[in-house]
């Protein structure tokens, strides 16, 4: 079976990625990602897993161009990765509304900054809040919104710039099961309907193995890629919840759980 995505052109490849964060002192400096190589493919959906401070969160700053890597490169359609740019979009865990600001600005803020018309920018802003089923909240301020209509609203504003990429830190952890599954099949439609290349990081190995083509497993001390695990269940059988008990898909989370599990604590040799 063809792995959607996978026959595509590399969008963007991470190379050799090393990071460290020094600390107070030079001996404190600390080595958190260690020869990362990681290829995105043009319309693919990419997860990653592993425990607790393996340097996922680090991984999405270093692609968004928020650090500087201290040996290897990451490239978009082969030119070098400098530093933060519109072709690529975040949304991180929290959800990063202005409060002061209603939903229709917080969501447009993006194309403002950028110089876009009121008129041009709101009607970008709608599209993009009606397509994430917020349409009728444009006008409300974020604290009038559920945990899962701000993350919607933190969707829309990343959208709205339509970035060729876009990397998700953990959008859904704050978010109760219930919606979270609904947020899951959202995001899907979104990707599928708009085209979307999309790094998605995430604690969850059921969100991991229903949301993605491949699964990332990384190894932390220092953080590394352990393996990666094509998810080879048809799209069209990705819904929740029946997909909880099909056999391949228990198959693949059990397969991710366990190398995940294996890199608990571990530190490499
Ligand atoms: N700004 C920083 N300065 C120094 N060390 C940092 C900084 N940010 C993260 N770290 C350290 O780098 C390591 C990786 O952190 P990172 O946030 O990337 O992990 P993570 O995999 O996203 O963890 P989690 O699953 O808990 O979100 C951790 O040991 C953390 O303590
Ligand atoms: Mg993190």
């Amino acid at each position: 079976m063809e792995l959607s995505g996978l026959s595509s052109p590399v969008k963007i490849a991470v190379r050799g990625l090393t990071i460290d964060y020094p600390g107070a002192a030079p001996a404190e400096r600390q080595r958190v990602l260690d020869g990362v190589d990681i290829d995105l493919h043009d319309g693919e959906f990419l997860c990653v897993v592993g425990p607790s401070g393996c340097g996922k969160s680090t991984l999405i700053s270093a692609i968004a161009g928020f650090l500087t890597p201290e040996a290897g490169s990451i490239s978009l359609d082969g030119k070098r990765v400098q530093g933060p740019g519109a072709d690529r979009g975040v949304v991180f865990q929290e959800y990063a509304l202005l409060p002061w600001r209603s939903v229709l600005d917080n969501v447009a803020l993006g194309l403002k900054i950028r110089g876009m018309r009121r008129e041009e920018r709101e009607a970008k802003a709608r599209h993009f809040l009606e397509l994430v089923g917020l349409a009728d909240v444009a006008a409300k301020y974020p604290h009038q919104l559920s945990g899962g209509m701000k993350q919607r609203a933190a969707v829309a504003r990343t959208l709205t710039s339509e970035p060729e990429i876009v990397l998700m830190d953990e959008p859904f952890a704050a978010i109760d099961a219930q919606n979270r599954l609904i947020l899951q099949e959202e995001v899907l439609r979104l990707w599928s309907t708009l085209g979307l290349t999309i790094l998605f990081v995430t604690h969850s190995v059921d969100e991991a193995v229903f949301l993605g083509d491949r699964v990332i497993v990384m190894a932390p001390h220092p953080g590394r890629v352990a393996s990666v695990v094509a998810v080879d269940i048809p799209r069209e059988r990705r819904r929740w919840p029946a997909i909880g008990s099909d056999p391949d898909f228990i198959r693949l989370r059990d397969d991710v759980l366990a190398r995940v599990r294996a890199e608990h604590g571990a530190r490499r040799q």
